[in-house]
């Protein structure tokens, strides 16, 4: 216990500890925090379905049928008929054969990763008696990066997006048996992988690629249907594995893989973190039937959405903060040092404005940020109050 002590006592002396502050009531643009009334702008709750009637009443209705808890591995006594049903709507609105989902998009990714690269041993030894070998894009996920670690296999790094490094590192490695994984819509920057180079790139070197499509499922493409959606891209043909969480536009929790039946199959018997977990609850697997159907019959909530992307992006670029390359609804403004991102956001918090910061190890050394998230339900003028409020901030701090 000394170690941990001293830890501590190191996080408490640089004041490095996060802030953790209490949130009091559901995912709201205006919420209470610590008893305060303040506006959220780091929310997950990208078009705002966690509080919208249909997925509410999805919910308590599964609440009432099904009880509170799943009760059991879907393996075991919890493989209830509205987790399939969820399935099967998740499956039809990424266009793949078939899905299969988690308790959580970090079960998915952990339990996804090692499965695919590190099969159980059914015969004679692999032929070349070599590892596996997984390519992974600098600013993966963390749960993407926990998975490939877990599997054992080797694992190599190319430049964040970068096409050529990719190609490089396929070609060194021609002989292995490769798997490619990025984040579609990446998590701290906001901006999206070129899939459209990334998927012929694999065909050619004969490696797998897989997709976590968290942040754009619900949001890229016209529909809303996702990565694959915008780069008109098809699941199985273009993309093997196409990876999502519920935790993000569609307002639950969650996580899934849409893919090749085989696929799908595979995962049911290999995955531990499927098969040695409790089943998401039914009221989530329910409130995530109608969350999809609302995306495909209120486009309006999308289109607001991204007109509230555009107001706050060129506001912060306007004002000369840095965002990071962000094209989507996740759009950080870049402080630098710790120091700096902590005072920020504090700043911000006595404003009336909520944006936690993000540091190492989430964002490299020398890059932490205020992560800031639009919803579709925020107004101009909440948008405008951040801008102002942010400037004011950056001036003082000498960063704009
Ligand atoms: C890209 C990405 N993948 C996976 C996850 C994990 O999903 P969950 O929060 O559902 O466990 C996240 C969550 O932040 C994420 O941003």
């Amino acid at each position: 216990m000394n170690k941990i002590k001293e830890i501590l006592e190191y996080v408490d002396n640089h004041q490095l500890y996060p802030d953790l502050r209490i949130i009091q009531g559901g995912a709201e643009p205006e919420v209470m925090i610590d008893g305060k009334k303040v506006l959220m702008f780091s929310s997950n709750n990208y078009l705002g379905l966690a509080t919208h009637p249909k997925t509410v009443n999805a919910a308590v209705e599964a609440t009432k049928n099904y009880g509170t808890g799943s009760d059991g591995s879907r393996m075991l006594s919890g493989n209830l008929q509205v987790h399939r049903d969820f399935e099967l709507a998740i499956a039809k609105f990424k266009g793949g054969q078939d899905a299969i989902v988690w308790p959580t998009g970090y079960s998915a990714n952990v339990g996804v990763i090692s499965a695919v690269m590190n099969p159980p041993a059914i015969g004679a030894k692999d032929f070349f008696n070599k590892k596996s070998l997984i390519l992974s894009d600098e600013l993966n996920h963390a749960s993407i990066i926990d998975g490939c670690r877990l599997s054992g296999q080797d694992i190599v790094v190319y430049k964040h997006c970068d096409v050529q490094d990719l190609e490089r590192k396929l070609r060194k490695f021609i002989r292995r048996r490769k798997l490619v994984v990025t984040d579609s819509v990446f998590s701290m920057d906001g901006d999206i992988a070129p899939l459209n180079k990334m998927a012929p790139l694999c065909k050619k070197y004969n490696a797998l690629l897989m997709i976590d499509e968290a942040h754009s499922t619900g949001m890229l493409g016209d529909s809303g249907h996702g990565a694959t959606e915008y780069f008109g891209l098809k699941a199985v043909d273009d993309i093997d594995i196409i990876l999502g969480t519920c935790s993000k536009a569609l307002a639950s929790s969650g996580g899934f893989v849409v893919g090749s039946s085989d696929l799908i199959r595979y995962l049911r018997i290999s995955s531990r973190s499927y098969i040695f977990s409790t089943a998401m609850t039914p009221a989530a697997s329910a409130s995530l039937i109608a969350a999809l159907e609302v995306i495909e019959k209120e486009p309006w909530i999308r289109e607001k959405m991204w007109q509230n992307v555009e107001l706050m992006r060129n506001g912060f670029n306007k004002v000369g903060f840095n965002t990071c390359g962000s094209q989507t609804q996740i759009i950080p403004i870049l402080i630098g040092t710790d120091e700096n991102a902590i005072i920020f956001s504090r700043k911000l918090f006595k404003k009336g404005v909520f944006g936690p910061c993000v540091r190492w190890p989430a964002v490299p050394h020398g890059k932490s940020r205020i992560r800031f998230t639009v919803m579709a339900t925020h107004t101009k003028e909440q948008i405008d109050y951040l801008i102002k409020s942010c400037r004011e901030i950056g001036r003082e701090l000498k960063i704009i």
